[in-house]
């Protein structure tokens, strides 16, 4: 069953009906301003950090679900009966309601006893600020009066202590209001510079700043007393709870239409300019009355949002294809590379499941993400880099997340993750692969972003390596440290009370317990840092990495592997873990991903045996799981992995995460047809007739997908903010696709479906737009390349000649 369908010539998803299974997202803003923002128009906004710099409020887990957000109201003033286009928080009965999520947009409206409303919000670019349009047309054959209600919730910034300091935060909150804009400026008259501002562009018959005074005692957002006396109740907010809303009256005639601007902004001012008149205690807003003059202004706003939209097209513009795959056509050329550029933003911390307070931006993740947004954005790629290198330890360890506002590493989430440092060296390589700019490597970084600890980047990976190197365990592979990719895998934790984090607890030294996937990771990554010492000139160098990648190799088949498959770690006891020895969680997805990926056991066999116990085992018709079987009680050695219950999250759920390494694995043994067979399981288009089972968004990634062992299989949860999006546009443009970008240049190595008989693509690398014609000529994945009309030997096309604009790329597949 659908609730809605893609509009791929507008690049939106329509949503149809407003009780999606649940609340169905979008992000707006891709610079400094953010928000979430549902398809009831629940949500919240934020300036760069959604924990230090929350404007609005939300309450997570509430109950419904989504309650609270960037609500309109509207009254009918003859009959008095008032409602939401946006369905929430009154929930009428609506016509003809719809939800467009776009780049960067999102559009929700719907009619109401023949009046018709609908809001289009955005984030224009370079502001730090959001823009609703708001559009009401009388279709009615009479004359309508009504009343329009604005309505957000301010946060009192800090969103972790506005949740729960109350004893103070009910009094602090202060505003001001002036020609008709509501002021946020709690914690102004001390150690805050900034402040927020909602504005709007009609003239209003009122207004209201504190929310039990528009809400009413006893009420809730679906029944405020101000909307339903229809008369707001000019109230100034002393403590408690601020809020901003506008009134605004509009007499329509039959089919008149009118449009109100509202405009919901962050605003900072010099410290020594902070107050107008110097010396009161009033907010200086010369330097917000400026742009909130000009947003006002509709014919202004539909420039800022066609400037939006010309971005997005040329961001996504970058890596277009047409394949015979509707839902491959639809993630690439939209949906997956609008997911990767929310997880550059975003990392983790701020959406539906992750509460904008908990966790910062992952070095892991970050990392990661890197491999799927790196041609969109390149130099703030280049930034993201080197501002994870910074939080990197002088031991080559990192700390596991930092605040983006603050930019320093932290251990909330825990240290010591023993895989962490080799995500560097994959991020690093896959900037340098895709700009061909290899002075990012010189750059001078700090460690743990210490002044005087500057080395080049490159010596960071050095560092990154050799951190491995310097922490092998008993069998000659490295040891585990808190965790590795698998946060949940707690070989050295052994918590045996409630409540502790197994993310910050230890109770183990650490000096037996090793990870079969880290050892793969350093495969991998060892290999990239060689080619990147050879190309710098360091032969010695490229050689010590190769030699110790190859001892690496070697140890992995010979101490990780089961017979049919890789193990997937010793415990602290030197016991295997993912091994047919093991009475539970006999095989995990990592290592059979991960290894193949790298290109362990692809010559002798191992990899291929992998893959098919893979596909015996651990593949369901919703994706492949994490591993099985699922582990039925807690194993204090094992950890969180066992803390969940079967089917769920890292115990026995489809982790889509890795699901891509299978992919690019199959694709290393030449498998098109497995390949893409798995891609499209998780591919949420793909997923889009099953919306009641899979429940999230039909038009992004979730991190999870209920294993087999759960009693909701298939059951989607935590979309958004996942590594998924990331590794599966990689997988599918890099590897099923194969246009590949490399240290010399793009290559075109598909290993595409059988029964496909090519595709067509256009990728800008390096300036140069590529335009790609594959086509099938025999069954296998040997390439022959022409470009620009003659042949070429291998599958690397040279690098044009500088300034070339385009490269037309023809390869016959046999
Ligand atoms: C989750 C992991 C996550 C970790 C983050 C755990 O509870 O299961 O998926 O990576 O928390 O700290
Ligand atoms: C989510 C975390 O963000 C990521 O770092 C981790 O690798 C996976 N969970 C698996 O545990």
């Amino acid at each position: 069953m659908k609730y809605g369908y893609f509009d791929d010539s507008l690049r939106e998803y329509v949503i149809t009906r407003p009780d999606t299974p649940l609340p169905w997202i979008n992000y707006l803003g891709c610079q400094a301003y953010f928000g979430i923002i549902s398809n009831t128009a629940g949500g919240y906004s934020f300036y760069r950090d959604a924990r230090l710099r929350r404007i609005t409020r939300y309450r997570y887990n509430n109950a419904p679900y989504d309650f609270g957000g960037r609500y309109i109201y509207l009254r009918d003033d003859t009959s008095g009966e008032f409602w939401s286009p946006s369905w929430q928080p009154t929930r009428r009965k609506l016509e003809n309601y719809s939800c467009r999520h776009g780049m960067g947009y999102t559009i929700i409206g719907s009619k109401y006893q023949g009046i018709e409303a609908s809001t289009r919000y955005f984030v224009p670019l370079d502001e730090n600020l959001e823009i609703w349009q708001t559009t009401v047309t009388n279709h009615r054959p009479q004359a309508a009066e009504l009343s329009v209600f604005s309505l957000i919730e301010f946060c009192l910034w800090d969103a972790q202590d506005d949740s729960t300091n109350f004893q103070r935060n009910f009094s602090i909150g202060e505003v001001e209001v002036e020609d008709r804009v509501i002021y946020h400026k709690t914690e102004y008259r001390e150690r805050r510079d900034h402040f927020a501002f909602f504005a709007c562009s009609e003239k209003t018959a009122g207004f209201d700043t504190q929310r039990d005074a528009f809400l009413g005692a006893y009420r809730g957002w679906d029944n405020p007393a101000a909307v339903e006396r229809g008369q707001s109740g000019n109230s100034v907010a002393h403590g408690w709870a601020p809020i901003g809303s506008h009134h605004v009256k509009l007499s329509l005639k039959p089919s008149e239409s009118r449009q109100i601007v509202f405009v919901l902004g962050y605003q900072e001012n010099p410290r020594d300019r902070k107050f107008d008149p110097l010396d009161s205690q009033i907010l200086n807003k010369k330097t917000a009355k400026e742009v909130i003059a000009k947003y006002l202004v509709p014919a202004k706003a539909d420039a800022a949002f066609e400037k939006l939209r010309r971005y997005w097209e040329e961001l996504l513009g970058l890596c277009q294809v047409d394949t015979p795959d509707v839902h491959t056509n639809r993630m690439v050329n939209i949906w997956n590379a609008y997911q990767c550029m929310a997880t550059f933003n975003m990392s983790r911390s701020a959406s539906f499941y992750e509460s904008g307070i908990g966790r910062g931006l992952g070095f892991r993740d970050s990392n990661q993400d890197l491999l799927g947004f790196v041609h969109m954005v390149p130099g703030r790629a280049r930034e993201r880099i080197l501002d994870l290198a910074a939080t990197q330890l002088p031991t080559g360890g990192a700390y596991h997340q930092y605040q983006p506002l603050t930019k320093r590493g932290n251990n909330d989430v825990g240290s010591g993750f023993n895989d962490d440092p080799h995500w560097l060296i994959l991020g690093v390589s896959a900037y340098i692969k895709e700009t061909g700019v290899w002075s990012i490597l010189d750059e001078r970084v700090p460690y743990d972003n210490a002044p005087g600890s500057e080395t080049p980047l490159y010596e960071h990976l050095q560092r990154s390596f050799r951190y491995t190197l310097d922490r092998l365990g008993p069998h000659g592979l490295p040891l585990i440290g808190r965790a590795d990719w698998n946060d949940c895998l707690n070989l050295n934790c052994f918590s045996d009370s409630p409540g502790q984090s197994f993310q910050t607890t230890t109770n183990k030294d650490g000096k037996v317990a090793e990870s079969v996937f880290i050892a793969a990771l350093f495969v991998h990554a060892g290999r990239e840092l060689a080619q990147i010492a050879s190309r710098r000139g360091l032969p010695g160098e490229c050689s010590s990495y190769l030699a110790e990648v190859s001892k690496m190799d070697a140890t992995i088949r010979k101490q990780g592997w089961d017979g049919e498959w890789f193990i997937r770690a010793y415990d602290d006891f030197g016991r295997k873990v993912g091994s047919k020895e093991c009475a539970e969680g006999k095989i995990f997805i990592e290592t059979q991903g991960y290894c193949t990926l790298a290109g362990v056991g692809i010559d002798d066999g191992m990899a291929a045996r992998a893959l098919e116990s893979t596909r015996k085992l651990l593949a369901t018709k919703h994706g492949i799981v994490l591993q099985q079987p699922a582990y039925s009680k807690y194993y204090l050695e094992l950890g969180e992995i066992s803390s969940y219950p079967p089917g769920y999250k890292e115990n026995a759920g489809i982790f889509c995460h890795n699901n891509p390494w299978v992919i690019i694995g199959e694709t290393r043994v030449g498998n098109g047809d497995a390949a893409h067979d798995y891609y499209t399981r998780i591919n949420p288009s793909a997923r889009e007739e099953i919306s009641d089972v899979h429940r999230c968004e039909p038009y992004v990634y979730a991190q999870m997908i209920a294993g087999r062992d759960a009693p909701t299989h298939g059951e989607a949860k935590n979309s958004w903010l996942t590594g998924t999006a990331a590794w599966n546009y990689f997988a599918i443009t890099q590897w099923i696709l194969g246009i590949r970008t490399d240290f010399d240049g793009l290559r075109i190595a598909p290993v595409i479906p059988g029964s496909w008989s090519g595709f067509k693509a256009t990728r800008k690398f390096r300036g140069t737009t590529y335009q790609i014609e594959v086509q099938r000529a025999g069954p296998g994945n040997q390439v022959s390349l022409e470009v620009n009309g003659s042949s070429v030997p291998g599958n690397l096309v040279p690098l044009p000649p500088a300034g070339a604009k385009t490269v037309a790329v023809k390869a016959t597949l046999r």
